[in-house]
Formats: structure tokens, C-alpha cells, sequence
């Protein structure tokens, strides 16, 4: 019997989605892990594959703003908890269910998705590129010296989930407005989610917040959690960190400083980190951080016109002709300007796929690193030189949380 892919209708259904995604990374929800999820996510966002009335996977779309270059925010969709049941794989369920995640994003307005993706391979085939890239690092305490002297002047508090949910989201927001490919987050995320500490999801102690303050504001803040070992009578423990926002220099220094002078511990280990992250500077011996780059989140337009048209773009014009076979609305060609994106008839200066559109889109990807990695093609002189000269950005775009 055929699969047949729709919004699950009832909080068991919903349960029943996330555990196919829960049954390949070894967890399996609960009815009241459902109802939270259902805060974060619109019932009829979550998409479930069915076969003989029985859910056989699931593919959910949080209703995300997404900071783009520029500042501005665009309609996307945050595609997540994507899953189907080994007994059902290699079947059609995942096309399935992506064209129809993707059409009902289009009929919603979204302008673009975007995702973590476990897998490389799974996406591309889609229209995802990969648009920006992370790093991890595992600093050991003793090397953490910075390069230049400093005294630190602000104070630090660990401070209740409600202190934070109250103080935390305007330092989120103001890096938010500096940072393409972040997410607005509701006010049942941050208490939910982000700063909810789920005694079944520790790996190691319970999450910590921390916020940093200058002159008695607000000014940065850290979520995290130790993990305390020994060996020989001594600590060989970490900070494990879940995320560190700082809108300012003074607060990056001020802050990653405490981090970094946690007694007792023997090294500091955070993912996720954006690529131009401030240690290499701050650091004496940065190469002692081991930062190791990742891919980081996948985009895909969905519209290429008002997704192109939101974020900013510099002096000079391009013109791209883009294939797209999954969402055909997309293909043609696209004249680009600082006023935005048109279609237009004239010849066009370079081919790509629509990836390859969703590569370059925050910024964290040029048009020549697209034509040496043959995502696309010169079809005029200078052709990617030009057109990074109208996409480039000087900020590294950074999503802070994997969804
Ligand atoms: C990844 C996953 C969702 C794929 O689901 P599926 O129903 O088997 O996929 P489909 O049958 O619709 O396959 C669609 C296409 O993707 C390919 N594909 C699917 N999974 C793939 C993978 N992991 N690696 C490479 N190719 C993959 C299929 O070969 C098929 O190719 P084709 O269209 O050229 O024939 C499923 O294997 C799974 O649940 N994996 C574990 C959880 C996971 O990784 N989820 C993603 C979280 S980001």
C-alpha cells in the first residue's frame, strides 16, 4: 500500500512522528513529550508518513523569522525531527513527505528553509546547500591564557530559570540583529526549551545560566553544565558549553574569561561556535582551542525572488540563472541589485543550482568557492568575482542552536 503523507491530527500522532526520528538516535517520547513539543511547533506543521493507518515517519517545520545579511527577517521554515522507521526506509516516505512540507511552507508564505542535517547526503537532493559553518573546540584550562593582560570589572550570577527568561532574550536579540541565520525564539521556547533543563537529556550535570553584568546591566550570558571526573585524585572534568551569547567585545572578554577560569575543572568544550569566533583574537594560544569546522546549517529557497529581495546587498548587479527541479517556481533567471531580485530576459552571468543559491544566501558561502566546488558555472568574464562583489558580507552568519 501506498504511503500517504499529512498533518498529524492528535497529540498521538504527533508522539508517534517524533518516535520514528526517536528510534534512530535511541529515544522514544512519551505523550507529554509530545504536548511540550506541540508549544514549539503548529500541529499541522508536523507532517506524518502513514502506511496501513500506521505512522511510519514524521518531518516538522517550526514557523521561524530568520535573520538574514542586512538585519532584516524572513518567514522560514526550521525543518526538523525528520525520521522514517528502519522497517519503512528506501520506500519514497522522506520525498514524500519534504514535497510536502515544502509546498505547504511556499502556501504560508516562507521564503526559505533551513536545517541541521545528520547526514550530508540526505538534503542536497532537495535544493538544501549548505550555508553556513561551525566549529567545536576543547580548550584545556591550563592553556587558556589570553594574549593581552585584562581585569575583568563585571560581576557574574547563576540565575533561575525565571531571572533568565526575563534577561537572556534581549542579549539574544541584540546578536540576533548582527548575525544572519538566527531565529526568533517565543517565550515557551526560552522557558521550555532553551533554558528548560530535562533531567532525561543531562549529559553530566544540571544546565547552569549564568548572566554577566557591567555597570548592574544585563550584558551577555551562558548557558551550561559540568561534567566532573578525576583520575589520580585530580579533576579531569569540563564545562560543557550549551550556548554563550555577548552583544559586545567588552562582554566576549569579560565573559569567556569567567568561562574559561572555572576551578576544578581541566578543559572548556562548546560546538557550535560561529567560524570568526572571537577566541582566535582573544586567545594567546588559539590553536590550543583544537577549533574543528563543520558544516552548519542547510538553506534552501523556497522563495528565491522575496527571500533574495529581504537581506541587503552591495553596489553592482548579477545576473543568475538558476535550476531548481524540486520547486520549479524558482527556476529562470535572476537579476540581482541592491534593490533586490527581479526576473529578467537578459544573458545571464553564471548557472547554478538552486543549492547553490541557499550556499551563498547568509553570506557564510562565495559564488567562487560555488564555481571551484562545480556547484556553478562562469558563463561571463569574471563572473563569480562579480557577483561576490554584490553578496559579500563581513559577518560569518551563526545559528546558535541546533533544531
Ligand atoms: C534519512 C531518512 C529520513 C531517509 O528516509 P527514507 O524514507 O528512507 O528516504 P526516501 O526513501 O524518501 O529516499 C529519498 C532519496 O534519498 C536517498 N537517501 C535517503 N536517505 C539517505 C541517506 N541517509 N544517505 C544517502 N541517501 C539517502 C534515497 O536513496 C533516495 O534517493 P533517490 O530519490 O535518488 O532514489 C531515514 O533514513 C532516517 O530516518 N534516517 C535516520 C534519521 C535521520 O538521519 N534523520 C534526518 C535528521 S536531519
Amino acid at each position: 500500500m501506498d504511503i500517504e503523507v499529512r498533518p498529524c491530527a492528535s497529540l498521538e500522532e504527533l508522539r508517534d512522528a517524533l518516535n520514528a526520528i526517536g528510534h534512530s538516535f535511541g529515544f522514544e517520547n512519551e505523550f507529554e513529550d509530545a504536548e511540550r513539543f506541540a508549544r514549539w511547533i503548529e500541529m499541522e506543521r508536523m507532517h506524518a508518513a502513514f502506511q496501513d493507518g500506521r505512522v511510519v515517519g514524521g518531518a516538522g517545520a517550526f514557523s521561524f523569522q530568520m535573520s538574514v545579511p542586512g538585519g532584516a527577517s524572513v518567514p522560514a521554515a526550521g525543518v526538523t525531527v525528520v525520521g522514517v522507521l528502519p522497517t519503512h526506509r528506501r520506500r519514497g516516505a522522506l520525498r514524500a513527505s519534504t514535497r510536502e512540507q515544502l509546498a505547504d511552507a511556499r502556501a504560508r508564505g516562507d521564503v526559505a528553509a533551513y536545517l541541521w542535517a545528520s547526514e550530508g547526503t540526505i538534503y542536497g537532493r532537495y535544493g538544501y546547500g549548505v550555508a553556513s559553518r561551525m566549529g567545536s573546540i576543547s580548550l584545556p584550562h591550563e592553556r587558556s591564557a589570553f594574549a593581552a593582560p585584562f581585569e575583568p570589572r563585571g560581576t557574574v550570577r547563576i540565575v533561575d530559570l525565571e531571572e533568565a527568561a526575563r534577561t537572556f532574550p534581549p542579549l539574544y536579540e541584540r546578536v540576533r540583529a548582527q548575525r544572519p541565520g538566527m531565529f526568533e525564539r517565543s517565550k515557551d521556547w526560552w522557558e521550555t526549551r532553551r533554558l528548560f533543563d530535562d533531567p532525561r537529556r543531562r549529559q553530566g550535570g544540571p544546565k547552569h545560566r549564568a548572566l554577566l553584568e557591567l555597570d548592574g546591566e544585563p550584558a551577555g550570558y551562558a548557558i551550561y553544565s559540568v561534567k566532573q571526573d578525576w583520575r589520580g585524585g585530580s579533576s579531569t572534568g569540563a564545562v560543557n558549553l550549551v550556548e554563550v551569547i555577548t552583544p559586545t567585545p567588552e562582554a566576549a572578554r569579560e565573559l569567556w574569561r569567567w568561562l574559561l577560569d572555572f576551578d576544578w575543572t581541566s578543559e572548556l568544550n562548546a560546538n557550535v561556535l560561529p567560524l570568526d569566533h572571537e577566541l582566535f583574537q582573544l586567545l594567546a594560544e588559539p590553536r590550543r582551542m583544537k577549533f574543528t569546522v563543520h558544516d552548519g546549517v542547510w538553506v534552501r529557497m523556497i522563495d528565491v525572488g522575496s527571500a533574495l529581495s529581504a537581506r541587503t546587498f552591495n553596489d553592482g548587479e548579477i545576473v543568475l540563472e538558476v535550476e531548481d527541479a524540486f520547486l520549479r517556481e524558482n527556476a529562470g533567471r535572476w537579476r540581482v541589485t541592491p534593490a533586490g531580485a527581479e526576473r529578467t530576459d537578459e544573458a545571464a552571468d553564471l548557472r547554478l543550482d538552486v543549492a547553490g543559491i541557499g550556499s551563498v544566501y547568509l553570506g557564510g558561502f562565495t559564488f567562487r568557492e560555488l564555481v571551484w566546488g562545480s556547484r556553478a558555472e562562469e558563463l561571463a568574464d569574471d563572473a563569480a568575482a562579480r557577483a561576490d562583489a554584490v553578496f559579500g558580507t563581513d559577518v560569518e552568519p551563526w545559528c546558535a542552536e541546533i533544531f
